[in-house]
């Protein structure tokens, strides 16, 4: 009798199960082990992250202190110059509201000419600085009642270089830009202002909007030898001109901002007045 070719005699069949058996044992122990291996790789990983994150946070929390340590001292650096512009106030007619109503003018030129709140507020605490320099001009000059003859007059035009001297080499921020605006503030868009004649976009953004603030000002106040005028002929000098101001010496983008915006320079001369002695 043929046996048929599928059958397998029970022990064959015994020895390939036992074998087969064996195989799967073989198996479960690899992937016991390879299992095991993976546990530990992510074990491993996850400490790893953990770490990771401890490290993200101490560096957080060092970075935080040392932005409020870079806080401090942005803040001790302009309380110092706070207390010069306040030496250099003794010896000017510019006032304290002067001063203030000059950061406001040049915040509002800052926004409408597109630069963001944090850099309009740099330019707003900078500017008081720009008259620092007067703290070196002789007292017999600053404060002599009648007109400054020729040769005073030159002594008086070199605040701006003495005023960036005062403020020069600081790593702060707020520092350069007041120190520009010192530098810069009595430059002209058209090159016929001083100390170096600077023209157009050569003269810092700073120290073009204090410009036209501090003109502005200047005209809308009492001086010794000039009676204040009111805000419309101020604006019609600073747009048209007359002998002594053009409109080629401001930049002209700041001065169409200046068209836009004039009434709110009228509120800002009304509103910060000169409490003690009006003469502002
Ligand atoms: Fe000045
Ligand atoms: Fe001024």
């Amino acid at each position: 009798m043929k046996l048929s070719q599928d059958f397998v005699p029970d022990d064959d069949l015994n020895k390939q199960l036992r074998s087969a058996k064996s195989q799967l044992a073989l198996y479960a122990k690899d992937l016991k082990a390879l299992l095991s291996r993976e546990r530990k790789k992510s074990y491993k990983l996850e400490t790893t992250n953990k770490q990771l994150q401890a490290y993200a946070q101490d560096l957080k929390a060092a970075y935080a202190a040392q932005q409020q340590k870079t806080r401090e001292l942005e803040k001790a650096y302009a309380d110092t110059v706070v207390r010069l512009t306040l030496a250099s106030r003794y010896k000017d007619e510019e006032t304290g509201a002067h001063i203030q109503r000059l950061s406001h003018y040049s915040k509002i030129l800052a926004l409408v000419t597109g630069l963001d709140e944090q850099d309009a507020q740099l330019i707003f605490d900078a500017a008081p600085m720009h008259d620092v320099g007067k703290v070196g001009i002789p007292d017999r000059i600053m404060q002599k009642p009648g007109p400054l003859d020729e040769e005073e007059w030159e002594i008086v035009k070199r605040h701006p270089v003495l005023g960036a001297n005062l403020l020069a080499g600081s790593p702060s921020l707020l520092l350069q830009t007041a120190r520009d605006i010192a530098l810069t503030h009595h430059e002209r868009w058209d090159g016929s202002g001083y100390p170096q004649g600077l023209k157009g976009e050569a003269i810092p953004l700073g120290g073009r909007m204090v410009m036209l603030g501090d003109t502005y000002d200047a005209l809308r106040s009492m001086r010794p030898y000039k009676p204040a005028l009111p805000h419309k002929k101020t604006c019609n000098i600073i747009l048209n001109g007359n002998e002594r101001t053009r409109p080629g010496h401001f930049d002209p983008t700041l001065l169409e901002a200046f068209r836009e915006q004039h009434l709110e320079f009228d509120r800002i001369f009304s509103e910060i007045r000169e409490e003690e002695d009006g003469r502002s």
